[in-house]
Order: C-alpha cells, then structure tokens, then sequence
C-alpha cells in the first residue's frame, strides 16, 4: 500500500502525529504490532505537562482530560521527615495534570478511527527499505503472517525504545547511562495520601506517592534492578513504603498491580535518516523521576509535525534537516532534569557519607530558595514548545 506518511508505532506519539498531520489534510497509516485493548491497558505515565494539555485540547485530540483529569497545582519534596511544597501556579504560573497515558492513548484511538484514519493493530514492522530514498518503505507482517510493505514520502519511528526503525536510522545506538536502581511499582485501591503528589527521599531510600483517581493510588519505592516484583509480600511492600515516607501518614489498601521499573537514559546518536526520523521513546530513553518521558514524546512530536507539513505540503526540505538539531536541545534539557531529579532523590548503593551529606545540603539549597524551587517547577511544569525550524 501506499500512503503520504507510514508511522510505526500507535502510542502517544505515533496517534499525536497522525492526528496533527490529518488536521492539515496529510493522510497516514499507523500500525503496531499490539493489539487495541493491550495498548489500552498498559499502566504507564500519569503525569502531564501544562502544554501538553493545552495541545490535546486545542487540536481536538482529548476534551476528556478536562473533566476527568486532576489538575495539579505543584508537588511536595520530602526529606528529614518533613514536606516542602512547591507552588507551581505562584512559581510559573502553569499547573500540571494527572490523567495517566492508556487515557490519552484511549481518546487519541478513539478520535482517529472516528476521522477514518487507517490504523492497524497486530501488525509488526519487521524492516525499514529505502529509508534515505524519496520512497521509504515499511515492511510489515500482520497477525496471520501475511507480509505487508507500506511504501512513504516519510517513515515515522514511534515504536519505543524496543523498536525496529531505530536500527535504521541510528545503527551505531547511542549516548546512554545506566542507573544502579529501579522502582517497585504498585496500584492500590485507596484514597489519595495528598493533594498532591510526593517525591520523599529518606535513608532507607526514595518513594514516590502518585495517584491514579480518587480511588485508586499508584505508588512506587526504590528497589534494586533485579527485584523479582513476585518475591515481596504486601505487608513487605508496605513497610517499605512506610519507611520511605517517615512522618507522612499513607492511606492504604488492597494492592493490585505490581512491577518493577529499570531505570535508562539514552539518546539515539541519530534522530533522521533522509525521511526516516524517530521521536518519543524510539529516540531517547529518560528515567522515570521527573515525568518527562510522554511529556518529551509530545514535544517532539509537534516539531515533526511541523517539518513534515512544510515537506509535503510546500515542498521545503529545510525544516525536516533541522529537526535533529532543534529536537535535541529539548531532548537533552529533559535528559539533565531527569538525571538530575533522580540523582538528587534516590541514595545510590555505593554513596559515601559525604555524598549523603551533599546530597541534604543540595536539598536544603534548593527548598529554601525561591529561585530553586522555581528552578524545579519550570522544568516540571514544561518548557514552552519549539515551533520554529
Ligand atoms: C508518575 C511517574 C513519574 O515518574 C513521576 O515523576 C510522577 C508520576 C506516575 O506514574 O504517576
């Protein structure tokens, strides 16, 4: 088959950039090799950027996120038993919003199939042909096997940090850092602990106490990399938490869901081959501290959309040239605040005394401040999106 854009991948980016470019009349097919209900299951982000918001409300792609999202207006930082509150409004300004990722992934499907966009579950992209040509072409195989090629004036990586394009257009991999913990996750049927969300970094290590909705909380604690999620009991993982939030009271309950995150950064050395080009996770990786990850997916997503407009709609190549170079300087901006917030909450197995040490007085440094709470929470609430290429 032929289309103007073949993208791989139907998570936040791939169906964000299908649903900007119908808007200027660019048609696409969009496939991924899960099927609908998985991909609408999947316990993932949660948190959204100001500006990503604005963008699903403006482009049509959510209204739901209004109503059945959760403003809110900053986060608290805990350490040595006590909270420091970070007023995102008064800081910058702008807010952020829980409304987790499967929502945004249900509305954006539900939007595209309504606007007729041709979106194939079950469907692998195996290979990339021509990637550098006029005609970049995926090649695919559906659920019964059948082989599938989808020749493109643009072929869109969108497929996560497991996908195939990647191999395409970044062969050599990338710049990468590795992280000595995880998070054990879970999903429990409680009442929210807070207002708002809690980023608590004691001795025993960091917790981070997330919300889901009124009625079911997510929450995370430091573990090491290898943690079988199977292995700890409820009453363990709860002590666990407990000690990790020392002072604070946490409403708890029945525990349904348990995993364990590995932590990664990782930026693709390249972002385009010719008119192959990844975003979201398929071209950089961040750890979880901080949100960053969709919120990125996002931003990077607008910038295509963008220079794929001027493509093939005016002919001007100039902007998809650009796109690495303008892409990374966001992508790299979230990659220091996602190391950064990380270094700065979690106790690493191997820290000194003196390390420890610093760490508080870096705490210290940044809660008493207003510039340093304000530092966070520009960051946190979101730069201002790129549109100029
Ligand atoms: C969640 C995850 C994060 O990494 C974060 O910084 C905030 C919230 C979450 O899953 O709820």
């Amino acid at each position: 088959v032929r289309t103007r854009v073949a993208i791989v991948g139907a998570g936040p980016a791939g169906l964000l950039l299908s649903h900007l470019l119908a808007a200027a009349g660019i048609g696409s097919i969009v496939i991924d090799r899960r099927e609908r209900d998985e991909i609408e299951r999947t316990v993932r982000a949660g948190i959204l950027e100001q500006g990503t918001v604005d963008l699903l409300v403006s482009s049509d792609a959510s209204t739901r996120v209004l109503a059945d999202g959760h403003r809110h207006d900053g986060i608290e930082l805990r350490f040595d038993g006590a909270g420091h509150r970070f007023d995102f409004p008064a800081l910058t300004g702008r807010s952020v919003w829980l409304y987790p990722q499967h929502e945004v992934l249900t509305d954006l499907i539900a939007a595209r199939l309504a606007d007729g966009q041709d979106l194939r579950f079950g469907v692998t992209a195996t290979a990339v042909r021509d990637a550098a040509s006029s005609r970049p072409t995926v090649v695919a195989v559906d659920a019964d096997g059948a082989e599938l090629e989808i020749e493109a004036e643009v072929v869109v990586g969108a497929d996560g940090s497991h996908g195939v394009v990647r191999k395409t257009v970044s062969p050599t991999g990338g710049h990468f850092r590795e992280y000595p913990f995880a998070w054990f996750g879970i999903l429990c049927e409680a009442r929210p602990s807070n207002d708002v969300l809690v980023y608590s970094s004691a001795d025993a290590g960091f917790a981070l106490i997330s919300q889901r909705s009124e009625s079911v909380q997510r929450m995370y604690f430091q573990c090491e990399p290898d943690t079988d999620p199977a292995a700890m009991s409820d009453v363990q993982i709860w002590a666990e938490l407990r000690k990790r939030t020392p002072g604070m009271r946490l409403n708890e309950g029945p525990i349904i869901r348990r995993d364990v995150l590995r932590f990664r950064s990782f930026v693709a050395h390249e972002l385009r081959r010719g008119r192959t080009v990844l975003v979201g996770d398929a071209a950089h990786t961040v750890p979880p501290t901080g949100a960053k990850g969709m919120n990125l997916a996002v931003a990077d997503v607008v910038l295509l959309d963008r220079a794929i407009r001027a493509l093939l709609l005016d002919g001007d190549e100039g902007p998809l040239d650009r796109f690495p170079e303008v892409a990374a300087r966001r992508i790299w901006k979230a990659q220091h605040f996602s190391s950064w917030m990380t270094n700065l909450l979690h106790t690493a197995p191997d820290a000194t005394d003196f390390d420890r040490r610093r760490r508080q007085g870096e705490l210290h440094m940044l809660t008493g401040s207003e510039s340093g709470r304000r530092y966070l929470a520009e960051a946190y609430t979101g730069w201002p999106f790129d549109t100029a290429l």
